[in-house]
């Protein structure tokens, strides 16, 4: 199943994180793709509110993985600096803990996701407009889509 949305401010991205935090449950992953300032992090931080994380999702910069405590744990990835590092770094245990794992640029840790996650691309339309292409895979993620009010 796949769902489009746009949104046309951060806030609508982060609403929309929101109700994705929300719908989340125990070891669901969350990939998102998109170019650089596509939205990748203010959706996460939507995404971490909609699973009662008061902390603030920032962006990574050294830091390849982040977790926030929260009704489920966040384990927030941002592989961008992965590429081209084929290492076991031990990310698979963590994305099998109980928490919501959500990774910016899973291309480069493609082979530690499973076959069931959500697939989130993101497209640039203008300054403040953007296009979410929500892709299930699994039938969990199906429910899961099911289940946005959009
Ligand atoms: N509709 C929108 N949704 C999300 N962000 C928007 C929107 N319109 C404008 N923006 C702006 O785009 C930027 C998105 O930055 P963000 O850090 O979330 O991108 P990113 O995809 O995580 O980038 P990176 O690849 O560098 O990690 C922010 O400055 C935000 O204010
Ligand atoms: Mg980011």
């Amino acid at each position: 199943m796949e769902i489009k949305v746009i949104t046309n401010s951060k806030e609508e991205t982060k609403e929309l994180g929101f109700q994705l935090g929300q719908l989340a449950k125990p070891q669901m992953v969350y990939t998102l793709t998109g170019d650089l300032g596509a939205g990748k992090t203010t959706l996460t931080q939507g995404i971490a509110k909609g699973l009662d994380i008061a902390r603030t999702v920032s962006s990574p910069t050294f830091t390849i993985c982040k977790i926030y405590h929260g009704r489920l744990d966040l384990y927030h990835f941002d592989a961008y600096r992965l590429e081209g590092l084929h290492q076991d770094l031990g990310f698979e245990e963590m994305i099998q803990g109980d928490g919501l794992t959500v990774i910016e640029w899973p291309m480069y840790i493609q082979e530690i996701i499973g076959d069931e996650y959500l697939e989130i691309e993101i497209k640039l339309l203008d300054e403040d407009q953007r296009e979410f292409t929500l892709k299930s895979n699994g039938t969990t993620y199906e429910q899961l889509l099911g289940e946005l009010k959009i």
